[in-house]
C-alpha cells in the first residue's frame, strides 16, 4: 500500500522549497502517493478562507502532510496561523513539535570553534496549548483604555505526554533531558511544568534530568551547546529557541521539524521550521534544505528509513560540496541544489 501525503505548499517561498522536496522524495521511493492543496493567503485573498470548510476532514484521510509556511505581507500573520497552521496541529493533536538542531558537513556555525560535535540537540517543543492556547480577547475595544488579555493554558495531560516523548527520545540518545520553564517569575503553569516532568521522570531513572529557566537557556545554548541533548519546552519557549537553534545550526534555511501525533491516530505534519520568507521569494534564493530535511523526518516517521537515509546523504554530501544557497555562504541557486541532490539520489 502506498503511503498518501497531503502536499500544501502556502506562500511565499513555501512552494519553492515544497516542490524540491516533492521531487526528492519521488525519486528516493515509489512508495508514496501526493495530493495537492493550494491552502493558503492567496486562496484567503481571492475567496475568505485558508481552506475549504471540510478542508481538515479531507486532511485526515491522509498518512502524512507535508507543508512549506503560511503568511503573507498583505494578510494579517494571525489571522494566517490561526486560519491553517494552528487548526492542523491542534485537530489532529500533534502535540510533540520536533525540532532537529544539528550542524551539517558543510555548513558553518556563527559559534566559533564548534563542530557538528558540539551542536546536536533534539528541541521537543508542546504544540497544542500553552502560551498559544488562544484563549483571550480584547476588551474596551476602540477606547483609549482598550485592554487585551492572552491566557496560556498548562494541563497536566499535555505536559505529561509531550515529557513522556521527550523521555523517549533521551533513552535513543545519551539519557541527558533538559527541561525549560520559568518557573522562578511564573508561579503557576511552569511549577506544575516542573511537576509533571519529576514525575514522568520516575518512570525512566536512567535519564539525567536538567532543569533550567528560559533566559539561562538561551545563554547555554550559545556558550555550551554541546551541554544540551533533548531539550523539552512550552510552545512559546521551545518556538523562540528553536529559531536561537536554527541560527546556530546555520540559519533559518536549513532547520527542520516534525509535527507529530506519536499515538498514529491523525496524519504528522512536517514543515520547515523557517516561514514563508518574502524578502527572497520568487527569487530561487531559497534553501530547499530545510523542507528536504523536514522530507526525510517524514520518511523516518512513516518508517521508511532506506529512503530517509538516502535522501538525509545526498543532501548532506551537496552542502559538504560546497552547492549551497547564499543564506549559507554559497552562490548556487534553489533549482541547482535541488539537481544535485537529485543527481546524488540516481546514483
Ligand atoms: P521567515 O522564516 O520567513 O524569514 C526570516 C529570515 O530567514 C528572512 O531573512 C528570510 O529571508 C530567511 N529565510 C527563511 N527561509 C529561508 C530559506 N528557505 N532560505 C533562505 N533564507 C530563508 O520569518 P518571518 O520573516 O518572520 O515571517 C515571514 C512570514 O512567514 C510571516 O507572514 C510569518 O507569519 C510567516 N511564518 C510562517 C511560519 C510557518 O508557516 N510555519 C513560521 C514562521 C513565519
Ligand atoms: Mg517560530
Amino acid at each position: 500500500m502506498p503511503k498518501r501525503v497531503a502536499v500544501i505548499p502556502g506562500d511565499g517561498v513555501g512552494p519553492e522549497v515544497i516542490k524540491v522536496g516533492v521531487r526528492c522524495l519521488e525519486v528516493a521511493s515509489d512508495e508514496l502517493e501526493f495530493e495537492w492543496f493550494d491552502w493558503g493567503c492567496e486562496r484567503y485573498e481571492k475567496t475568505g478562507a485558508f481552506l475549504p470548510a471540510d478542508g481538515l476532514d479531507v486532511l485526515a484521510r491522509f498518512d502524512a502532510i507535508y507543508m512549506g509556511a503560511v503568511g503573507w505581507p498583505t494578510v494579517p500573520d494571525h489571522l494566517s496561523l490561526w486560519g491553517l497552521l494552528l487548526p492542523i496541529r491542534k485537530r489532529f493533536e500533534l502535540y510533540a513539535n520536533v525540532r532537529p538542531v544539528k550542524l551539517m558537513q558543510g555548513v558553518t556555525s556563527p559559534l566559533a570553534g564548534r563542530s557538528s560535535v558540539d551542536i546536536d540537540m533534539l528541541f521537543v517543543r508542546e504544540n497544542t496549548e500553552g502560551e498559544y492556547s488562544g484563549a483571550g480577547g480584547f476588551v474596551h475595544t476602540g477606547t483609549a483604555y482598550e485592554l487585551a488579555v492572552e491566557t496560556p493554558v498548562f494541563t497536566r495531560h499535555a505536559v505529561e505526554r509531550v515529557a513522556r516523548y521527550a523521555f523517549d527520545r533521551a533513552m535513543e540518545r545519551r539519557k541527558h533531558l533538559t527541561s525549560i520553564t520559568k518557573s522562578n517569575a511564573s508561579r503557576y503553569a511552569y511549577v506544575l511544568w516542573d511537576q509533571v516532568v519529576a514525575q514522568v521522570g520516575r518512570d525512566y531513572p536512567e535519564v539525567q534530568v536538567d532543569r533550567i529557566l528560559v533566559d539561562a537557556m538561551a545563554a547555554r545554548m550559545v556558550t555550551s551547546p554541546d551541554r544540551v541533548d533533548v531539550a523539552v519546552g512550552s510552545n512559546l519557549f521551545a518556538d523562540i529557541l528553536t529559531d536561537l537553534g536554527a541560527a546556530i545550526q546555520g540559519g533559518m534555511g536549513v532547520a527542520a521539524s516534525a509535527n507529530l501525533n506519536p499515538r498514529g491516530e491523525w496524519p504528522s505534519m512536517f514543515e520547515p521550521v523557517h516561514g514563508s520568507a518574502p524578502d527572497i521569494a520568487g527569487r530561487s534564493l531559497a534553501n530547499p534544505v530545510g523542507a528536504l530535511s523536514s522530507a526525510v523526518l517524514m520518511l523516518r516517521h512513516l518508517q521508511m528509513e532506506h529512503a530517509a537515509d538516502s535522501i538525509a546523504t545526498a543532501v548532506e554530501e551537496t552542502t559538504a560540496a560546497g552547492i549551497k544557497t547564499r543564506d549559507i555562504g554559497g552562490s548556487s541557486t534553489t533549482d541547482e541544489v535541488a539537481d544535485e541532490v537529485v543527481r546524488r539520489l540516481r546514483r
